[in-house]
């Protein structure tokens, strides 16, 4: 939700300013706008719209300031509009300043300035900050935004900048994320790391309630009684051509392909002897027995796969498993205690909902662990104990490697805390299964492009479609439907198989495309006389299942897809393949913006 970048150092501030924005903009990108301190005056220059507009806009000028910040939008308080993107500025015009995140009680504050005299020309809620900081300073902008933040109820990662002092940046950060990299002689912002990549990897992640001064010398972060911190510098060691497009012409399609590289990846440690290794979870191990009830809590993509985690789990430790979103589980007041284990799931790691409810959870004391794709992302630091999926660095804004990392992730968990039994295996035969699994989501890749394509171009015509599964087909199937809502904008319903016939099945229609997973054996009859029911209303199936079964299931769907044979509790890792290329290419035949679907954002750090 908005990225913030700064830069300050002996270099044209505005290109590097771009560039950060531009790795950024999955976080936002209904607006944008820069401030560059040119010959002591503050320049602003904001857009509606992606940031190529802005980066057009500024391609007519040539500004030299050496000190700038820069914002790419994700609407909350006021319509996307060159007036209230950001940065914004205070009534004298001296201040700019930059936010990502929500000010809960703008409203009381904006009525306050108001009474003072002060003067707003946005709707938006950030506009409030740098009238605050304005009204507190009196010749010391640390100072001004010490005072200004302590009236702040929310979230928000501040940074902003004085034309009269052109040698310095102040930043703040409570509950959104900030990030300072260290370069040679000149020092940067970012609200993450890949905007920082090209730069240095060199980089002090703040925590909350921390303020950093960058000045031209040296920068001084400042802990939130006044102190002065000695924070460690850490050093990043991401792949930059991770945030490449490798010739795809999609970062989702990338991503996709990345599947297989970063499942081994991840895979590599815990599976190299002959029972997994996994010392992350030791504690929680140790405690296994003392353990009642396990929790898992997520959003969107992060809480489907932890729906096939509650199956896994389940079947694993026959501890009871609740799955909540992530919005929803505090205020249903749910009965954590000490012996509860709780699970949250993030790719950011910064999903304001998930780290709302990892803080309830160690509020009432339960243990926590958090799955989790970004390293040094709050979730990451927060949680007890930390598996991190390492499915690297994730652009497009539809989650595809994540996901399917957070399905192995969970399964190792679970063969890891079943100790040896899972669904009736045992340990050894499924170690050997789940090791071949990146090779055969390679071979999945290879095989579904092209019947992909062919059935994309049939469901690319339609304003509905279903998708229905039972157990863990069922979970699948709530993903591959938010796939492609989220990317192609047609609506689409997922649906337990036997569950269509208490209502749903009034919508099915002819032709009606429905996506059907069958890749459960046990379940594999249930589905095709759900199946039937559907088909004799007209209903269009798309079949996905296993080879083994492909003979039995041909004849009862109209077009069928075929994965390759594994352990059925493994099978959701080779099915997700082909729902994620059936989304990408509808929505590519849709000509929709792939990588950046409307209304949306990558980093959800508002509630
Ligand atoms: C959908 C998608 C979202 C995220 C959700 C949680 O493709 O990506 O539904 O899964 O916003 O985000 P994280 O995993 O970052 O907590």
């Amino acid at each position: 939700m908005c990225g913030i970048v700064g830069y300050i150092g002996p270099k044209g501030a505005v290109p590097i300013l771009l560039e950060g924005l531009k790795k950024l903009e999955y976080r936002g990108y209904d607006s944008a706008g820069i401030a560059v301190i040119e010959d002591k005056n503050l320049e602003l220059r904001k857009a509606e719209g992606k940031l190529k507009v802005l980066d057009d806009k500024l391609s007519l000028e040539k500004f030299k300031g050496n000190i700038g910040l820069g914002h790419t939008r994700w609407a909350t308080h006021g319509r996307p509009s060159d007036e209230n993107a950001h940065p914004h500025q205070d009534c004298g015009g001296k201040l700019a300043l930059v936010h990502n995140g929500i000010i809960e009680n703008f409203q009381e504050i904006k009525r306050n300035l108001e009474k003072e005299g002060h003067t707003f020309s946005s709707e938006t809620d950030t506009e409030v900050v740098v009238h605050l900081v304005e009204k507190f300073f009196s010749g010391n902008l640390s100072e001004a935004v010490q005072k200004a933040t302590a009236l702040l109820e929310g979230s928000y990662a501040i940074a902003v900048i004085n034309q009269e002092n052109p040698d310095q940046i102040v930043a703040y950060r409570q509950d959104s994320p900030l990030i300072l990299g260290i370069g040679e002689g000149e020092y940067y912002l970012a609200s993450d790391i890949p905007a920082l990549l090209p730069y240095t990897r060199r980089v002090i992640i703040l925590e909350d309630g921390e303020m950093v001064e960058l000045n031209r010398e040296n920068y001084r972060v400042i802990g939130p009684g006044g102190e002065l911190l000695n924070k460690e510098i850490e050093e990043i060691d991401w792949d930059l051509e991770m945030a490449e497009k490798k010739g795809f012409p999609h970062y989702m399609l990338k991503e996709i392909h990345e599947q297989p590289d970063v499942m081994r990846q991840l895979l590599e440690k815990p599976l190299r002897g002959s029972e997994i290794e996994l010392p992350e979870i030791d504690a929680i191990l140790k405690s296994q027995e003392k353990i009642e009830k396990i929790f898992i809590v997520a959003c969107g993509t992060a809480y489907h796969s932890g729906l096939i985690g509650k199956a896994l789990l389940e079947k694993a430790t026959g501890i009871p498993v609740e799955v909540d979103m992530a919005s929803e589980f505090r205020y249903r007041s749910p009965l954590i205690g000490e012996n509860s284990l709780v699970i949250v799931v993030s790719q950011s790691g910064e999903t304001a909902d998930t780290l709302a409810a990892l803080r309830h959870a160690r509020d009432k004391r339960a243990k926590t662990l958090g799955i989790v794709n970004v390293q040094g992302s709050t979730i990451a630091r927060e949680a007890d104990q930390l598996l991190l999926i390492e499915a690297g660095l994730e652009i497009a804004v539809a989650s595809t490697k994540a996901y399917l990392n957070m399905l192995t992730a969970f399964n190792l968990l679970a063969l890891k805390m079943g100790d040896g039994d899972i669904a009736g295996n045992e340990n050894g035969e499924l170690l050997h299964l789940l090791r071949e699994i990146p090779a055969q989501v390679e071979k999945t890749l290879l095989r579904m492009e092209k019947p992909v394509r062919k059935a994309a171009e049939y469901i690319k015509n339609w304003d509905n479609a279903f998708f229905v599964g039972r157990g863990l087909d069922f979970s699948l199937a709530l993903e591959g439907a938010l796939k492609l809502k989220e990317i192609s904008y047609i609506h689409a319903e997922a649906y337990a198989a036997g569950e269509l016939k208490h209502g749903t099945l009034a919508l099915i229609e002819e032709g009606i495309p429905v996506v059907a997973l069958l890749t459960q054996e046990s379940l594999l009859e249930k589905m095709i006389s759900n199946i039937q029911e559907i088909r004799a209303r007209g209903g269009y199936v798309f079949g996905i299942t296993q080879d083994r079964f492909a003979s039995r299931v041909a004849e009862e769907v109209d077009f069928l897809f075929k994965i390759p044979n594994t352990a059925d509790i493994f099978a959701p890792l080779l099915g997700t393949v082909p729902l994620q290329l059936l989304s990408y290419f509808t929505a590519d035949f849709r000509d929709c913006p792939i990588d950046q679907p409307r209304n949306l954002a990558k980093s959800v750090t508002v509630e």
